[in-house]
């Protein structure tokens, strides 16, 4: 989910980068994209920093408040704070509901998408500068031999070459003077930078050419190296109807509960050994409102498992109806849920915060705006809501553009008011003609029935 938002370069939070607090967890007034909601986004903070110290997996957090108050936008930031070691998994309530898997399958998969496992090996490396590199080729050219000369501070040695490894030495471009690391069991080159001794024999560089030293000690080296990938990850993988090819198909469809205890039980298995580390994530469930009651008695129980990530919920609901029952409760969400969390709060934005938004959202979207554009887009704001405010900016630049202009001024925000209701109006429009857009009483048995007398 999170590569999706990379890509997408405008969308709707694109000017989002963090949460825009400062080292002590204060919320700077304009940072990172954010702006106002200073309480909500301290206590996103609080819960992150507590993420990340690994003490807080299974818990919840709900994040309750109006339609457009940024609950969305604080959930993006949290997960650009996290780091990429730290999984974030984002998740529309309703997606929970498909054809392919029941409810509870796809929650346990989202549960477990949400859940690191950082995996430590040791590997065996050759680092080195190198000296010379010498390949002979067979007089028809289908073989090729070599040998590779590399040196520390220390040594120098000669590996010869393979047909392989020649290719891969061409492909990185790799040159007498690079310092290279070669991975001994996979045999992989990566090139590590160009050494300082060799800093001058070139006067054509490019200004991206890295120095770094000649290494010294042995040629051969152990490193640690480290992943982390998630519990799915693993189920999926060894799944044997599905294989790893399901992971970039993305229809993994239901895994078995054998295999997730036997993947549970070797997980187990190498924390105690020392090889792997658990890294509990966050998933975030947005309009958390939608799932049922039989969610949330799953939600209950999983979120007591040992193995839970921290589950953040976003819901803009009052007091509603539970799905699948005929009860009403806060946010559509059974009370005994709602006393396992932690609940913030976001609130309505002034007409400064919204006057800064606007203005982030028109630079993110390379849109000029004259000041008194911008101030007619803020008072917009203020009266209908923010989203209608920043949903206009990309109408009144085409106005504007029509008129040759290169920033948009008030006449093109009025227009575009004029052409697009905002939910106020929509909603007298769709009062005052009722008689004529069909509604739901209108059906009966089968065919409809127009009143055209309003
Ligand atoms: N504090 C903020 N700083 C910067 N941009 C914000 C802030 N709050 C909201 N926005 C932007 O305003 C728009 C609406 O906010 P968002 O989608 O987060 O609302 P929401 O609370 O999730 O609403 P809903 O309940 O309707 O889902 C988004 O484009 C968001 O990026
Ligand atoms: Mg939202």
């Amino acid at each position: 989910m999170r590569d999706v938002t990379k890509m997408e370069r405008i969308g709707a939070h694109s000017h989002i980068h963090g949460l825009g607090l400062d080292a002590n967890l204060e919320p700077r007034v304009n940072s990172q994209g954010m702006i106002g909601q200073g309480k909500a986004r301290k206590a996103a903070g609080v819960i992150l920093k507590m993420v990340q110290e690994g003490r807080i997996a299974g818990r919840a957090i709900l994040m309750a408040g109006p339609p457009s108050s940024g609950k969305t936008a604080i959930a993006m930031g949290m997960a650009q704070t996290l780091g990429t070691d730290v999984p974030f998994v984002m998740l529309t309530a309703s997606e929970v509901y498909s054809l392919e898997m029941s409810k509870t399958e796809s929650l346990t998969q989202a549960f477990r998408r949400s859940i690191g496992v950082r995996i430590k090996e040791e590997t065996e490396l050759i680092e080195g500068e190198v000296v010379e590199i010498q390949v002979d080729r067979s007089v028809t050219g289908a073989t090729k031999t070599g040998r590779l000369t590399l040196k520390t501070t220390d040594m120098e040695t000669v590996y010869d070459l393979g047909s392989k490894m020649i290719d891969q030495l061409q492909k990185e471009k790799v040159l007498a003077g690079d310092v290279v690391s070669i991975d001994k069991a996979s045999g992989r080159i990566s090139k590590l930078g160009r050494s300082f001794g060799r800093a001058k024999d070139y006067d054509a560089m490019g200004a991206d050419t890295r120095f770094v030293a000649c290494p010294d000690g042995e040629l051969q080296v152990r490193k640690e190296v480290v992943h982390t990938v998630s519990l799915h990850e693993i189920d999926v993988i060894n799944s044997r109807t599905q294989g790893f090819l399901a992971l970039f198909a993305g229809d993994t469809g239901e895994i078995k509960p054998e295999l997730r205890d036997q993947i549970n039980g070797k997980v187990a298995e190498w924390r105690e050994e020392g090889k792997a580390e658990i890294v509990p994530g966050v998933l975030f469930i947005d309009e958390v409102h939608m799932l049922d009651i039989e969610c949330f008695s799953f939600l209950n129980r999983a979120l007591e498992n040992e193995m839970a990530p921290l589950v953040v919920m976003a819901s803009n609901r009052g007091i509603t109806r539970i799905r699948g029952t005929k009860y009403k409760s806060p946010h559509g969400i059974p009370t005994d849920l709602l006393d396992r969390m932690l609940i913030i709060s976001t609130g309505k934005y002034d007409q400064t915060e919204i006057r800064e938004i606007v203005k982030i959202r028109a630079d993110e979207e390379d849109v000029r705006l004259s000041p008194d554009a911008l101030e007619l887009l803020a008072t917009l704001g203020q009266k209908t809501s923010l989203r209608y405010a920043l949903n206009l900016i990309a109408p009144s630049q085409l106005l504007a553009q029509r008129r040759k202009l290169t920033s948009v001024e008030v006449e093109d925000v009025k227009m575009a008011y004029q052409y697009f209701c905002d939910v106020e109006r929509s909603t007298t429009y769709a009062r005052e003609t009722s008689g004529m857009m069909f509604g739901e009483e209108e059906i009966t048995n089968g065919h409809v029935a127009m009143d055209t007398s309003a």
